[in-house]
């Protein structure tokens, strides 16, 4: 289905992640672009995804993108680090008459940030064994030392919204110190769930240590390709809506994500 340009221009931006981690990908979004309407789909019923197949991330992956492309989406962003280190390639294939626009791990500002010379990668597990990690420390690590730590555990404690309990704290200290013991002064937000865990890990790594988060960096990239693909929405359009969907249990998702996102947020179930 061809739309025309007017309709491309107003058409929505479908955003999606295993959960409701990409939030922190949607709100720097939402901030740059607000006259931009959303549409956000949290596949919950399905996270963490760091802990599954790639065929079983690429098939939900395929059925969300489906599912966005059916609301009107003129542009994907995947808000997952787990996605695009794997599959991206194929996504962008299989979808190519749809500009994606698509997370991961900001390796190339921390190279330049580093003066100790190590870098310690916080993400999950498949994203820490992807070729598209390790493809882009070889293209874009500067010789730096970067120290991989996968982190079984922290998408589902910001799935439960469990922020910053005790619980929560001893989960994050243990991957953090021995990245500290190591040297790091630069940690990478490696997976968009961990932003919302970003005052547990600067608690535990002071305030010598820069954190990085990609998604500010991401929303620019949207933006500048909506702009190329003459997509953008009207500049004076009233700041527009979330449009909200989830696979996981309505109730907690929205009570979760509403208090990520600071507003109330009421998530439709995902067929
Ligand atoms: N927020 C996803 C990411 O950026 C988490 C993936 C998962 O559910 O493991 O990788």
């Amino acid at each position: 289905m061809t739309l025309p340009p007017l309709a491309l221009a107003t058409a929505p931006v479908g955003v999606f992640d295993s959960g409701v981690g990409g939030l922190s990908v949607l709100r720097e979004i939402h901030a740059q672009w607000p006259h931009e309407a959303l549409i956000y789909v949290a596949d919950s019923g399905h996270a963490p995804y760091g802990d599954k197949s790639v065929e079983f991330i690429e098939a939900r992956a395929v059925h969300i993108i489906e599912h966005l492309l059916r609301q009107g989406a003129k542009a994907i962003v995947v808000a997952c680090n787990t996605v695009t280190g794997l599959i991206i390639d194929r996504l962008r294939q299989r979808f190519a008459h749809c500009p994606i626009v698509a997370i991961e791990p900001a390796i190339k500002p921390a190279a330049l940030h580093t003066e100790s010379g190590i870098v310690g990668v916080l993400a999950t597990r498949q994203t820490a064994s992807s070729p598209g990690l390790a493809r882009l420390i070889h293209a874009h690590g500067q010789g730096k030392r970067f120290v991989v730590q996968a982190c079984p555990g922290w998408v589902e404690r910001v799935e439960a919204g469990k922020l910053d309990d005790k619980d929560t704290q001893a989960l994050v200290a243990s991957y953090v110190q021995p990245l500290l013991a190591q040297g790091v002064d630069t940690l990478v937000l490696g997976c968009t769930h961990y932003p919302f865990l970003a005052p547990v890990i600067g608690h535990f790594a002071g305030p010598s240590v820069q954190v990085i988060d990609p998604a500010a960096a991401v929303a620019r990239e949207l933006g500048r390709r909506l702009v190329q693909l003459r997509r953008s929405a009207p500049p004076d359009r009233l700041p527009q809506p979330i449009q909200f969907w989830t696979s996981g249990d309505p109730l907690h998702v929205a009570a979760v994500a509403s208090r990520l996102w600071g507003q109330t947020l009421s998530p439709l179930a995902l067929p």
